[in-house]
């Protein structure tokens, strides 16, 4: 038996979506930014001399998930506060969330490789490689399909697996997303998790491996 994630039915259905395959792993936009601290100075006077104007920064909307980001949900009524451990239910369908900028608080809503699977487990559940990259039992995944793109919204109650609507591959979550069943190529990129002094959970670090789908990722 099948269930469809109650929150990623208020997103835009699978077979419409946007399937640009990704370009950069996810954290590149900060590893830029950071890089380009050092040089801040250097490159402030470098457009006047060179008399073409400064590139704009990435506004935080547009950037791919970061470290340190806080995650919200997906569902557009129920978008913004910031999801704590409390927040999640233990042994419940995956939930669709969004990452959002905790300096500025905007949700990062522009780039599809942004939703990502949000779900929690008893940690003895997890499988010891998954146990490291939980936070209290929670796990994240990327809610992009490794076969075509499509969103990993349902859950399949027969397996204990996350199911892709689209062409049926299984991934499990209690072993860094494993594909158990169907056509996609590898399994589905895990996203490691914090908790910080509040209780919020944060992006610990990149994910495992690069989001997109198909042959040439
Ligand atoms: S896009 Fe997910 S199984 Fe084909």
């Amino acid at each position: 038996m099948t269930d469809v994630n109650e929150d990623a039915q208020s997103g835009p259905c699978p077979c419409c979506q946007d399937k640009t395959q990704p370009e950069a792993r996810p954290s590149e936009g900060r590893r830029s930014l950071l890089k380009a601290v050092g040089l801040g100075a250097l490159a402030s006077v470098l457009p006047a001399l060179s008399g073409k104007p400064a590139r704009a920064a990435a506004e935080p909307a547009d950037m791919t998930t970061q470290i340190g980001d806080q995650l919200t949900r997906f569902q557009q009524s129920r978008r913004g506060p910031s999801l704590v451990l409390d927040d999640i239910k233990m042994s419940s369908k995956q939930l669709l969330v969004l990452p959002k900028d905790p300096e500025t608080g905007i949700v990062r809503e522009n780039d599809r490789r942004n939703q990502i699977l949000l779900q929690r487990f008893p940690m003895e559940e997890l499988s010891e490689q998954t146990q490291a990259i939980s936070a209290d039992g929670l796990v994240a995944y990327t809610a992009v399909c490794t076969h075509d793109g499509c969103p990993v919204t349902a859950w399949d109650r027969k397996t204990d697996t996350y199911m892709c609507p689209c062409h049926q591959s299984q991934f499990d979550p209690r072993n860094m997303g494993t594909l158990v069943a169907g056509p996609a190529y590898r399994p589905l990129p895990a996203l490691p998790l914090a908790l910080d002094e509040d209780g919020v959970i944060r992006v610990a670090r990149d994910y495992t491996t690069p989001v997109g789908f198909g042959t040439k990722i």
